[in-house]
């Protein structure tokens, strides 16, 4: 899977089998979080990786009841550490970098589970007291995100996107950033049209996948840590 798949099609997921995952596939999830930018190469983050019922239980009646948390194999909980995080950039590193830190942290090892053939969906409504409470978290650390992982026969559709073009302005606010693409629909196409590069990149991913069909290999249910390591090398 290239890099450009994976972000156009990881989803969040919603739904778990009951599976178990390889800790092996947690630890490449957890490694390529780590490869995260951070303010200073802060690092200020801490992984508390749930597996226990009771605990999951908890931590979705936490987590507003969403149900679905506890379903997950495994759980990740994003904590930020306040006081890595305070170290060099005081106030600011403590409550502003600290969130952007950990949040690429967050989308990096979601990513990776995407790569990987795993879901899971970036929970963010949450008691934090209860969490600390339940992960018997020191003080120094903050949950920030909940992260059921696990793998899901569920394939949810793509919740509708705003074209960049409406949310940027070039060189100063409201300048429209307008980047069309010329298309010559088809071969005996005469007429060129123009689409917005976001369409155009979606009618190829969509072409590609058609193209390829049955030709596809099949892929196993799960990716195996031993098959993960064979692509990496291959
Ligand atoms: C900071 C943050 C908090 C979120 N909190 C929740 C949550 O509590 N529950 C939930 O079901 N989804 C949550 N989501 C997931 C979003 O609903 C989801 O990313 C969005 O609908 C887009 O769907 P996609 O991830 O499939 O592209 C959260 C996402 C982010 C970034």
């Amino acid at each position: 899977m290239n890099i450009f798949e994976c972000i156009f099609n990881r989803r969040s997921t919603r739904s778990f089998k009951s599976d178990s995952v390889d800790d092996k596939l947690i630890g490449v999830m957890l490694y390529s979080a780590t490869h995260a930018p951070s303010t200073g190469n802060t690092q200020d983050w801490h992984f508390v990786v749930v597996k226990e019922e009771e605990i999951k239980k908890s931590l979705a009646e936490a987590a507003l009841q969403q149900g679905f948390v506890a379903e997950a194999p495994v759980v990740i909980v994003v904590c930020i550490d306040k006081e890595a995080a305070s170290m060099r950039y005081g106030k600011r590193g403590e409550t502003f970098y600290s969130i952007q830190d950990t949040a690429s942290a967050t989308m990096i090892m979601m990513l990776a589970a995407h790569a990987l053939g795993l879901k899971t969906c970036w929970v963010g409504a949450f008691d934090e007291d209860k969490v600390g409470h339940i992960l018997e978290l020191p003080n120094q650390l903050r949950p920030v995100a909940i992260v059921p992982v696990g793998y899901s026969g569920e394939t949810p559709k793509k919740p509708r996107r705003i074209p960049f073009e409406q949310l940027t302005s070039v060189n100063t606010y409201g300048k429209k950033y307008d980047i069309a693409y010329a298309v010559r629909p088809g071969d005996k196409g005469k007429e060129y049209k123009f689409k917005q590069i976001g369409n155009y990149l979606e009618d190829i991913f969509k072409k590609k996948l058609e193209e390829a069909g049955d030709k596809r290999p099949k892929e196993k249910k799960k990716l195996t840590f031993t098959e993960f390591l064979r692509r990496l090398s291959s």
